[in-house]
């Protein structure tokens, strides 16, 4: 009996998947007749990937897509999409109604975002937690971008429902983002002749104890790249809103400079696994 044969494999899923990709890279070369050049191009360009910290920035645009659909495609609740590689957790928590953090001058109109989070069965759901992040009107992320100094949690919170599941929430229109072009993703982007634009859209997580956190988010409907996205397959019909534009006349109580938007959506939220083990 040999050393090896008794040696207990630590990941053995590791060990599977790890073999099944090697796998399938390998046919792949030989079906591209993937030349050396090609390879060793191929490693620069990862080589330049991680010194310039975009990993996730380049997995999250080919491939979350796939994973979000593996994990969640036919669930009952809302529809998901994919978190992005913007996501910052520990976000400050805030009791709805809230206004986000911003800057004293924060650019673009205000939107007021609002809805309730419910179950499966239409119960609503108090104290859930609506973790949002998104681009200001210029397409900057907080932490990423110019405002990780600046403005740290710039238009990011984790929003506290209401005991009757409802949030309400103070914030900006997102504007269109778009994949910065002086690094390796956007180098990629351009040698292929595609353009680098995401939709303007709202993130969010939505948690509550007992289920199963959703992650997603939702697209302006009147933004020019809506039938395009960079991330090809994150925009689903389902997850396109239409903000409605008011008049400041409109409310006086609001006290609103501006032209401003609302926009209602509701969440529904399935039981977490072990739950309905
Ligand atoms: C990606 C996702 C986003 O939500 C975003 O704003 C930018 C990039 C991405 O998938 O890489
Ligand atoms: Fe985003």
């Amino acid at each position: 009996m040999s050393a090896a044969k008794t040696v207990s494999i630590p990941n053995p899923r590791l060990n599977e998947v790890f073999d099944r990709l090697r796998t399938t890279l390998g046919k792949f070369i030989r079906e591209n007749r993937i030349s050396h050049e090609e390879y060793r191009s191929a490693v620069a360009f990862l080589t330049q990937v991680g010194q310039k910290n975009e990993v996730s920035l380049l997995f999250d645009v080919f491939l979350e897509v796939m994973v979000d659909e593996v994990d969640n495609n036919g669930r009952p609740g809302t529809i998901t999409t994919i978190e992005g590689p913007f996501y910052v957790p520990d976000a400050p928590l805030m009791k709805s109604p809230c206004v986000l953090p911003h800057r004293p001058v924060e650019p673009g109109p205000v939107l007021f975002f609002s809805g309730t989070v419910r179950s499966l069965s239409g119960d609503t759901l108090g104290g859930a937690v609506v973790d949002l992040w998104q681009s200001d009107a210029q397409g900057c992320y907080s932490h990423f971008d110019i405002l990780r100094v600046e403005a740290p949690y710039n238009l990011r919170a984790r929003v506290v429902a209401d005991d009757n599941g409802k949030f309400d929430v103070e914030t900006r229109k997102p504007g269109p983002y778009e994949i910065p072009k002086a690094g390796p993703t956007g180098a990629l982007l351009a040698a292929m002749g595609r353009h680098a634009w995401r939709p303007a859209h709202l993130h969010m997580k939505v948690e509550c104890q007992g289920y199963r956190t959703l992650t997603t988010q939702l697209f302006m409907k009147n933004d020019p790249w809506i039938d395009s996205d960079v991330v090809v397959g994150a925009v689903k019909r389902a997850l396109i809103v239409d903000p409605v534009g008011h008049d400041p006349a409109e409310m006086p109580q609001k006290n609103m400079p501006e032209p401003y938007y609302t926009l209602s959506y509701d969440f529904v939220l399935e039981p977490s696994i072990a739950e309905t083990a």
